[in-house]
């Protein structure tokens, strides 16, 4: 391994305390595996690039960087095999304002904003924080052990009324990992062209495939007469951990509807982060080998989490296509048996912190965060082991 993804970098050390909400948020002697950065240092690349940034010392006003674009186009190009243009590109201080933008932009106050379940909680809060109505539709959970979450049409369908404008999409998937198979996308294509809806496609953990070989392929590219109204966003943060930097892009091909989203944006939202936009351009101009290297560490991770899992009786657990995120079903587990919350109950018995499924729309499971040294994570597993072995 030419990086180092195994000694972990104390992140809650008072000399060391540049306050992360993952490690700051819980007691000291909780180990944090809830919310989604990993505790690996950045690419060197990008940590160098923003060096330099910092030397030169004047952070006025920045914009973004021609060459800034020119990577993004490369790499969308190499990695996803859609080929788009520099100025299809809006950079945004994040992909969750970029939800509520979508909502304000391209929805009327009332409309349904649809969703499925279990998801990232602001697909589920962006309808009331803009003034429209959230409208779910669960996934089906998976039928056998071994088995996978999976896209019920049924139940979109279901979910869909005349005032239904906009879907919000994650793909791939958090929090149960999903990479969407063909069919399911297309199955889901009908149904937006049938009901007429805009489509804003969540691709930030695209690059964070765990297969082997498996490559992304964005919603706005498998479906080219669905582009004109798609919005697709891409972001460096979770893939090179640059989240705190604040810089996301959206891809909108079609000129009316991207002018529609630039008109509600404006004001509400600061113009680029300088040291996000440099991060971002290093991360994709030079990050691919580190991002190899992750991948592998991605995947003994989740190698190491399954073994454990299986010894956990009545825990399930569809390991992860994509991301550092597992979604476990703790519902059946007897240490678990008359808790509300399982999440508070590990928190409490084990000093493990995870993400409560409640929040996700699915009560009695917990997302876990495995992006952490293989050491750290063997220890939040062990302490997991004394509650649910
Ligand atoms: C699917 C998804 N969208 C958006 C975000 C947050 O993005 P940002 O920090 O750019 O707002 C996350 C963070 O975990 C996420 O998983």
């Amino acid at each position: 391994m030419r990086y180092d993804f195994a000694t972990p970098i104390d992140r809650r050390h008072p000399k060391n305390d540049w306050s992360s909400f993952k490690w700051h948020r819980y007691a000291d002697d909780v180990l944090p595996l809830w919310i989604a950065d990993m505790d690996f240092a950045s690419p060197p690349e990008v940590i160098e690039a923003l060096q330099a940034r910092v030397a030169h010392g004047v952070f006025g006003y920045g914009q973004v960087r021609d060459s800034l674009r020119e990577v993004m186009c490369a790499w969308s190009e190499t990695h996803y095999d859609w080929p788009i243009q520099p100025d299809w590109q809006l950079w945004l201080p994040g992909v969750v304002p970029a939800l509520h933008l979508a909502s304000l932009a391209l929805t009327e106050p009332g409309d349904g904003v649809l969703t499925v379940t279990p998801i990232y909680p602001p697909f589920l809060q962006v309808a009331e924080r803009t003034g429209r109505v959230t409208q779910r539709a669960a996934l089906r959970p998976p039928q056998e052990d071994g088995g996978r979450w999976s896209l019920d049409l049924d139940a979109l369908e279901a979910a869909i009324t005349p005032r239904t404008r906009l879907l919000l999409w994650c793909h791939p998937h958090n929090p149960t990992g999903r990479v969407w198979s063909h069919d399911e996308l297309a199955g889901l294509a009908e149904l937006v062209r049938r009901h007429d809806l805009i489509v804003v496609s969540d691709e930030l953990h695209a690059d964070l495939m765990l297969e082997e070989g498996a490559s992304h392929r964005p919603w706005a590219a498998l479906f080219p007469d669905l582009a004109e109204r798609t919005i697709t966003l891409w972001a460096p943060s979770k893939t090179f951990n640059v989240a705190g930097l604040t810089a996301a892009c959206a891809v909108i091909s079609d000129t009316n509807l991207r002018q529609r989203f630039t008109d509600v944006a404006k004001g509400l939202q600061p113009d680029g982060n300088v040291l996000g936009l440099v991060s971002a351009e290093a991360a994709y101009r030079h990050g691919e080998p580190w991002r190899q290297e992750l991948l592998a560490t991605l995947r003994a991770n989740r190698a190491s989490l399954i073994e454990r899992v299986a010894r956990w009786p009545g825990v399930r657990m569809a390991p992860a296509e994509s991301t550092y995120l597992a979604w476990l079903d703790l519902r059946d587990s007897p240490a678990m048996e008359g808790q509300k919350s399982p999440q508070q109950q590990l928190l409490k018995l084990a000093g493990v912190a995870l993400s409560d499924g409640a929040d996700f729309g699915w009560p009695g499971f917990v997302r876990l965060n495995f992006g952490t040294t293989p050491s750290q994570l063997e220890a939040a597993l062990v302490r997991m082991d004394s509650v649910l072995a």
